[in-house]
């Protein structure tokens, strides 16, 4: 039995203006007409042995989520912890951990999966679920490896070491490290980066958090007592109490336990993953013109290579111009040269500084 557990918050402030708090990056809409939600939470169903589904997300967002969920029409249970606000992914899982151990007992398998990644090759997650489920069984935290394309400091960094079962130990998790540390991983290789999704024994990750970040630990514990008082009986909507998810730490998994943790093992796997952290790549699930140009919505490029455009609400005109992202919304328009997307999160928090 299997508990996929769906990570869906975060604003995603590299996609801006189309990611927002009030509808961040899971809810957004590809160009295939799917939001990054929906086709997470079929990945999840798709995976045998899977019992019950299970997301954690913002309470804002759980009509929109159900309603999502809904148009699927899956007969599997479904449940939704629901945060009164974002404390980043180690008090979702610690209190997703301590869901599933409460009704399925310690050693419940759970699947972290983000809702807000692409994953292409679906039989190869499917082997590689299966073959991260066995470690875990054997008491790991399972991560999964995407073999590095670029010295990005957007991820996690896994150094590989000694075989076990059908994948590897881990030497060393490093989050986001800087520009030169990944550079000097990609020149030595045996790095992987980390997909973000992890496979674990709900009472295996309780004890590693107990260990590695007892702060979080001791947080989670709380807000679960609390909470565990106004549980439905069965599958469903269950929210987590405000005061005390309120004093849990604002710390990734990554930090609070990968990091830390000695029982760390990889999958190598090849996905076709992508996590469509900037414009950059979102924009190349658009089939290219001719001459490089890309567009969703109304626009008309003239004498232009290389240019992205969405529009959802006027027509885009662009004329001799190349490698530009321009993004077209009700309220707001960005325009930024390609090799620059990374650095739309500057305009949130500038907006931010201003109030
Ligand atoms: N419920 C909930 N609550 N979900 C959250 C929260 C929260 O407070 N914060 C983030 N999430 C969700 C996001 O929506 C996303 O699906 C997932 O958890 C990961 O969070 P990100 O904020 O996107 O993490 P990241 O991209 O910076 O880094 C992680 O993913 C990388 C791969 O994409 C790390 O695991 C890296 O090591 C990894 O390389
Ligand atoms: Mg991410």
């Amino acid at each position: 039995m299997l508990f996929p557990i769906v990570l869906s918050g975060g604003a995603g402030t590299r996609l801006w203006p189309v990611s927002r708090e009030v509808h961040p990056k899971p809810f957004m809409t590809l160009p295939d007409g799917q939001t990054l939600l929906h086709k997470t939470y079929r990945r999840a169903l798709s995976l045998p042995g899977v019992q019950e589904v299970i997301t954690v997300t913002n309470r804002d967002h759980y009509f929109r989520t159900k309603d999502e969920y809904m148009a699927v029409q899956s007969p599997l249970p479904a449940s939704y912890l629901l945060e009164p606000q974002g404390r980043n992914t180690a008090p979702a899982i610690a209190l997703a951990a301590l869901y599933c151990q409460h009704h399925f007992g310690p050693q419940a398998l759970m699947l972290v999966l983000p809702a807000d990644h692409l994953i292409t090759r679906h039989d190869a997650f499917v082997q590689a679920v299966q073959a991260a489920t066995g470690l875990a069984q054997h008491g790991y935290l399972v991560t999964f490896g995407i073999t590095p394309t670029a010295p990005e400091t957007g991820y996690g960094y896994i150094q590989v070491g000694e075989p076990l079962g059908q994948g590897f130990a881990v030497r060393r998790f490093v989050e986001k490290p800087d520009a030169a540390t990944a550079a000097s991983y990609l020149a030595s290789g045996g790095y992987c980066w980390n997909a973000g999704m992890f496979c674990f024994q709900a009472g295996v990750m309780l004890s590693a958090l107990q260990t590695a970040s007892p702060e979080v630990w001791a947080a989670a514990s709380r807000c679960w007592e609390h909470t565990r008082a106004h549980l439905p009986p069965g599958p469903g909507m269950v929210e987590l109490d405000a005061a005390s998810f309120a004093d849990m730490p604002d710390i990734s998994i990554d930090y609070a336990v990968m990091e830390k943790a000695p029982q760390v093992a990889v999958l190598p796997c090849d996905l076709g993953w992508s996590d469509i952290g900037s414009w950059n790549a979102l924009c190349q699930l658009v089939p290219p013109d001719d001459h490089g140009n890309r567009h969703i919505g109304d626009a008309v490029l003239v004498d232009s290579r290389d240019t992205f455009i969405q529009s959802e609400h006027h027509l885009v005109a662009a004329v001799g111009v190349h490698d530009l992202i321009i993004v077209d919304t009700a309220d707001a328009v960005l325009v930024a040269h390609k090799d620059k997307t990374q650095d739309v999160r500057k305009v949130v928090q500038r907006l931010k500084q201003s109030g």
